[in-house]
C-alpha cells in the first residue's frame, strides 16, 4: 500500500486530512465529517471517542493526528467482522442513550480480536476504560461475553 503524506489519515477505507497543527485524531475525524467517534470528556477519561489504530483501541481525543500512521477504524468501519457484536448489544439491551456505544463496540472488537478466551472478570477489566452512564455495565459485559462464547464455539 502506498505511503500517505503525514498530513493525511486512512479512515474506514477513505483518505481524509489529518487536521491542522496539533489536532487530535478525534478533532481530525470530526473535521472530516466522521462522527462515529464521539466527543465527550476530551481528556482520555470516558472512551466515547475510542477507535482502532491498526488493531489497537485508542482514545482518539488524546492522540495527536500527526502521529497516526496505521489505518483508523471507527465503529462505522468495523463491517461484517463486528456484526455479531452489534447483534449482541441489541439482544442484551447493552445501550440506552447510545452515546457510549460506538466506543464500547470498538473496544469490544479489539478485546475479542486479541483473545476470545478471557474470563468474564478479564473482559470487565479490558472494557473498564469505557464509561457508560446509562446501563450499569452488566448488559455490555453480557453482550461481549456472549460473543466471546459463540466465537469460541465456532473455532
Ligand atoms: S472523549 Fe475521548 S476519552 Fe472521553
Ligand atoms: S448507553 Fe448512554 S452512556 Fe452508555
Amino acid at each position: 500500500m502506498a505511503e500517505l503524506p503525514a498530513e493525511h489519515l486512512r479512515v474506514d477505507g477513505d483518505v481524509v486530512p489529518a487536521g491542522g497543527p496539533g489536532a487530535s485524531l478525534l478533532e481530525a475525524l470530526r473535521a472530516a465529517g466522521i462522527h462515529a467517534a464521539k466527543q465527550a470528556c476530551g481528556r482520555g477519561e470516558c472512551g466515547a471517542c475510542t477507535v482502532l489504530v491498526g488493531d489497537r483501541a485508542v482514545m482518539s481525543c488524546t492522540m495527536p493526528a500527526a502521529t497516526v500512521a496505521d489505518e483508523v477504524t471507527t465503529a462505522a468501519g468495523l463491517g461484517d467482522d463486528a456484526a455479531d457484536l452489534r447483534a449482541a448489544f441489541a439482544d442484551h439491551a447493552a445501550f440506552q442513550c447510545g452515546f457510549c456505544t460506538p466506543g464500547q463496540v470498538v473496544r469490544a472488537a479489539a478485546v475479542l480480536r486479541a483473545s476470545v478466551d478471557r474470563t468474564r472478570d478479564e473482559i470487565v477489566r479490558a472494557m473498564s476504560g469505557n464509561v457508560c452512564r446509562c446501563t450499569g455495565y452488566k448488559q455490555i459485559v453480557d453482550a461481549v461475553c456472549a460473543v466471546a462464547e459463540s466465537r469460541r464455539a465456532a473455532r
